[in-house]
């Protein structure tokens, strides 16, 4: 079934053709993207959201369709208005805009602006109990993974090599340092203490990551970011992923050998439940937000 589609400032489906061959985010994937969650249309850490592809943009010189933060709001509120499920994703991209192709780039060009809701199966406790198995492969990424660019034939290609291997993330390696994960930031616990790649051009600034951090810290856990060594990852007690799609998810395994017990650690729970509260609570606040507006 087609999804509802935004594109710069009307309504259509994800049914019609609205991408031209010349669209520099088709050719050169000139452009960013965001991801957003929502449950009962109420959707998760928008500011974050914003402010993360907001800096993007600026980053690689591409004009900001939106006003700001209340602009983009409300195109993510009409958006979710339309949509007829009330929990799923919000895919976002923000091209370039249309020229004839040519690497030398003219800076007047109009953004193609999108975002789609999408329906979404998160995992259920179970899963999130169950965990995941990971491997690792050297990360072939450009080295400006702070910002979140349409690039991603890297990571569909490490991610393809976990699911080969019966895994459903993989685990970047660069310079013998654990980066993130191929869709996700990646996390250790050693002796009590959470362990995850500093913020810099390595990694991408994960909402979750960055939640996940906060609600560490006050439940007075420690927190150690810093990039952990390849030879290091073997001698960990827990392991977890953070995205918009998983929240926090124990890893189990890392290339086919266990982490710590090779089940959910006690952190990696207490942090799960942590973040599963936060998220319930931030959708609360932006609909109250928006019912304000
Ligand atoms: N991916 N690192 C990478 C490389 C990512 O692609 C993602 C998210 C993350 C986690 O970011 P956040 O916590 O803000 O979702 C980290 C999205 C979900 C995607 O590409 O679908």
């Amino acid at each position: 079934m087609a999804d509802v589609l935004w594109i710069n400032g009307r309504f259509t489906t994800t049914d019609e053709p609205v991408i031209r061959v010349e669209d520099r985010g088709f050719q050169f994937g000139d452009a960013v993207y965001e991801v957003f969650k929502f449950l009962g249309r109420g959707p998760i850490f928008l500011s974050e959201h914003y402010r993360r592809m907001e800096r993007g943009l600026a980053e690689i010189e591409i004009a900001n369709p939106w006003s700001g933060l209340d602009d983009f709001a409300a195109m993510a509120a009409a958006l979710l208005e339309r949509t007829s499920f009330d929990d799923g994703i919000v895919y976002v991209q923000v091209s370039r805009g249309v020229a004839e192709r040519s690497h030398f780039y003219a800076e007047d060009l109009v953004p193609t602006a999108i975002a789609y809701s999408r329906r979404f199966r998160f995992p259920d406790a179970a899963s999130k109990e169950v965990g995941i198995r990971v491997i690792t492969t050297p990360d072939l990424r450009w080295k400006r993974c702070d910002v979140k660019s349409v690039n991603l034939v890297a990571n569909a290609l490490a991610k393809k090599k976990a699911q080969r291997a019966g895994a459903v993330e993989a685990v970047l390696i660069d310079d013998g340092m654990v980066r993130e994960g191929a869709s996700s930031n990646f996390f250790v616990v050693r002796r009590g203490v959470v362990i995850t790649h500093l913020l810099d051009p390595h990694i991408l600034p994960g909402v979750v990551r960055d939640r996940t951090i906060s609600l560490a810290l006050e439940a007075k856990i420690g927190v150690d970011e810093r990039p952990l060594r390849e030879a290091e990852l073997f001698d960990v007690d827990e392991a977890f992923i953070t995205s918009t799609t998983n929240g926090v998810m124990p890893v189990t395994a890392i290339d086919g050998r266990p982490v710590g017990s090779g089940q959910r650690g006690p952190v990696t729970a207490e942090l799960q439940r942590l973040f599963d509260l936060c998220e319930v609570r931030s959708q609360k606040a932006e609909g109250r937000s928006e019912r304000r507006a």
